[in-house]
């Protein structure tokens, strides 16, 4: 390997470093099968509401990020809505609230 190869791979690792970890494709897959199928079956398979709300880009851009984020680690105590935090990270959670944003079923 060249020296200038060797620098490159080194300079790639430190920007992997400094950001948070990628998201592998496998665990995005993973993620998006339990929006589907598990947050689904309350919210409805399109989202469009069932026992939960809607979770449709119009509804969700009315409130802050943060706050849907919080709503889906802890959960909102009195209601059907489960704390996620011990099967996600917030990085997690956040990934599915932003594909939520983007809206699930668009193309
Ligand atoms: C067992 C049923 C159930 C499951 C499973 C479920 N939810 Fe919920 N969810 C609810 C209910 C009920 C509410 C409304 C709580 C309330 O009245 O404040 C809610 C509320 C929410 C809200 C807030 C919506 C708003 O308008 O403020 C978000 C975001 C949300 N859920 C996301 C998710 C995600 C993401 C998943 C999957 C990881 C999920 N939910 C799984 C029942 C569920």
């Amino acid at each position: 390997m060249s020296r200038w190869m060797l620098a490159s791979v080194f300079s790639l690792l430190a920007v992997a470093g400094a950001a948070a970890a990628p998201m592998s494709t496998a665990r995005q897959e993973q993620l998006h099968n339990l929006l589907v199928q598990d947050c689904g079956s309350c919210h409805g398979l399109t989202m469009r509401g069932g026992l939960g709300p809607a979770l449709l880009p119009e509804r969700l851009h009315e409130r802050p990020r943060a706050a849907l984020i919080d709503t889906v680690m802890y959960g909102r105590p009195g209601t059907a809505m489960p704390p996620w935090n011990p099967m996600l990270s917030r990085e997690e959670a956040a990934w599915m609230i932003d594909r939520l944003l983007e809206g699930i079923n668009s193309p």
